[in-house]
């Protein structure tokens, strides 16, 4: 069953002489994109001259081995996830923490939707439990009726009225009602597919624009903070997966019921998942639309959905999921990896946050004597300070994150990326002001270390912070200055935590060394749980 869903969504143009460029996924993840899709890997090995995936086409390994995690009969799954903390009474044994993290929060999630995955109107419409997630071939919209233009509200769940909404097929509406109980802007489809309706016949459908390009739909959750706006990339790289689809040449909807345009400090992000333009649904006032085949994605604040208020499993850390989508948005917005350095010193940035609150009082103080350490004693690190303002291009930032081994910061959404840090990074939260789970859980998931304040008594808050609204005290409304020595102390444990990774030193070996190095490696990588993952 899951199989046969699988070929009649496979979006990709056979023969297309772009192919290949709009397949542009990294090279890591060639091996298991042709699992995925046999006929385009029969395709790369007939193109030898063009296809530059050929050499992982030619020496694919079993379909069991050379999968994300999600397919069936996958033996590779949860191979990245560790799991060596307790996890306070949510499981029973070891195994059973190490598939619920996976289930939860890695590849594991894609199975179980998939499993959801059913026909809501045969043949052209499927989704899995509670709209989360939808798919549709041959359906219309109508938005005559939208009056998108007339409003400034994003999240209108009354814009379909019965009959703008429908394709040929049959109708089970006792299940699609059924499945209206998480009816709300960012966690379902429901208020858009609820008066899905059944034509006769597809000429009937009289549309002004038919997209015929592979199209994915989304509802934003917020563009202007990085936190927020990366719950909607995760989301519809989760939906790439969900549908086996990852050309380029694919068509985004922004589905926004105001007349509002987007605007996002992080929008070049868009490119590494389209090379079309964005199309918001106020483009449709006034007209019917038919789409061949379109994805409603997963949504930025589901239950148990990706990543904002997700209840994760303590304990553990690193998922296939969180490490593929950094490697998929750091190649296809091409951002070299230039580290680690020959010198073997640790490339430290450090956040100077310029706004009004949680700024580090003695910043200059703490940089000197890091500095001054780090040049009498070998040299052991390089720090870079930068404030992450709207100067600086986001590719420009993200190019900085990457090239860091240890990133450092207050609280604040701008620690999201840490989600862009290399394998073998760590991740300092130098106050977390008693929100101590929020990028906690974030590191955790991508799997880089965290590292945050420990002593209370070295630590001065300017005052006690009070909510700028509620006017109750509040820790992230303050500034605080640190204690230099204590700063100096868990800083000198971080870069002895990077030096030591396995993947830091592969990774430098394999960068410096001049004779083949691959059977060191491997023994090295042996004693770590990466072994079994290649990508
Ligand atoms: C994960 O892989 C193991 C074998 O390595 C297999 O027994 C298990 O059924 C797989 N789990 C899922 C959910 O696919
Ligand atoms: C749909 O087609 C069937 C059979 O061709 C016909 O009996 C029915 O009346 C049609 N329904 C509508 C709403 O046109
Ligand atoms: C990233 O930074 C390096 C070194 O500064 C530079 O050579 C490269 O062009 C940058 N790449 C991007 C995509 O910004
Ligand atoms: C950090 O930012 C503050 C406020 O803009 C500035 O005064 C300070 O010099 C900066 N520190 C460093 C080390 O760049
Ligand atoms: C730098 O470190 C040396 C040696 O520990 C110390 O004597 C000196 O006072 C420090 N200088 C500054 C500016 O902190």
């Amino acid at each position: 069953m899951l199989s046969i869903c699988f070929l009649t969504f496979l979006f990709f143009t056979v023969g297309d002489s772009n192919t290949w460029s709009d397949l542009d996924i990294p090279i890591e993840h060639a091996a298991y994109f042709f699992t995925n899709n046999p006929s385009i890997h029969a395709q790369c090995l007939a193109d030898q001259a063009r296809c530059p995936y050929y050499e992982q086409a030619k020496s694919l390994p079993p379909f069991d081995v050379a999968c994300w995690g999600y397919e069936p009969n996958c033996k590779n799954n949860a191979s990245l996830v560790q799991c060596s903390g307790d996890s306070h009474g949510w499981t029973t044994s070891k195994e059973k923490q190490i598939y619920e993290f996976w289930r939860t929060a890695d590849f594991g999630y894609i199975a179980e939707k998939r499993n959801e995955l059913r026909e809501f109107c045969s043949p052209s419409l499927e989704c899995v439990d509670h709209l989360r997630f939808c798919r549709a071939k041959n359906i219309y919209i109508d938005f005559r009726h939208t009056e998108t233009s007339k409003h400034i509200d994003r999240y209108r769940e009354d814009i379909l009225k019965p009959g703008d909404i429908g394709g040929h097929c049959k109708l089970n509406r006792d299940d699609l009602i059924k499945n209206g109980d998480h009816k709300s802007p960012l966690q379902s489809w429901f208020s858009e597919l609820q008066f899905f309706t059944e034509i006769n016949d597809t000429n009937s459908f009289n549309c002004d624009i038919t997209i015929t390009k592979p199209t994915i739909i989304i509802k934003l959750d917020s563009g202007y903070n990085m936190y927020h706006h990366f719950c909607d990339f995760i989301n519809l790289y989760v939906t790439q997966h969900m549908n086996n689809m990852f050309s380029k040449d694919i068509q985004i909807i922004l589905w926004d019921t105001s007349k509002n345009d987007y605007w996002s400090f992080f929008s070049t992000t868009w490119t590494a998942f389209t090379s079309n333009r964005l199309i918001h649904i106020n483009e449709f006032e006034g007209k019917r639309v038919c789409f061949q085949n379109i994805a409603f994605s997963f949504l930025a604040r589901m239950f148990y959905g990706f990543y904002y208020n997700m209840p994760l499993i303590p304990g553990c850390t690193q998922t296939s999921l969180f490490r593929s989508f950094q490697q998929y948005i750091v190649h296809r917005l091409r951002i070299p990896q230039l580290g680690p350095l020959k010198s073997n010193q640790i490339r430290i940035t450090l956040l100077n946050r310029t706004t009004q609150y949680r700024q580090i009082l003695n910043v200059n103080e703490i940089v000197q004597h890091l500095r001054n350490i780090s040049t009498n004693e070998n040299s052991e690190y390089l720090i870079n300070v930068v404030d992450y303002n709207i100067n600086m291009p986001f590719i420009d930032q993200l190019n900085i994150t990457h090239n860091t081994d240890i990133f450092m910061g207050m609280h604040g959404a701008g620690l999201t990326h840490l989600l862009f840090l290399p394998d073998w990074a760590a991740i300092f939260e130098i106050h977390n002001c008693e929100d101590k789970d929020c990028y906690w859980d974030l590191a955790r998931l991508r799997g880089v270390k965290y590292f945050t304040w420990e002593n209370e008594a070295k630590v001065y808050p300017q005052d006690e912070g009070k909510h700028p609204t509620l006017g109750t005290p509040h820790k992230k409304f303050t500034n605080y200055a640190f204690d230099k020595y204590e700063f100096a102390r868990i800083v000198r444990k971080m870069v002895k935590y990077v030096k030591e990774h396995a993947a830091y030193r592969s990774a430098k070996r394999m960068k410096y060394s001049t004779t083949n190095s691959i059977p060191a490696l491997e023994a090295e990588q042996r004693h770590t749980k990466t072994t079994k993952d290649e990508f």
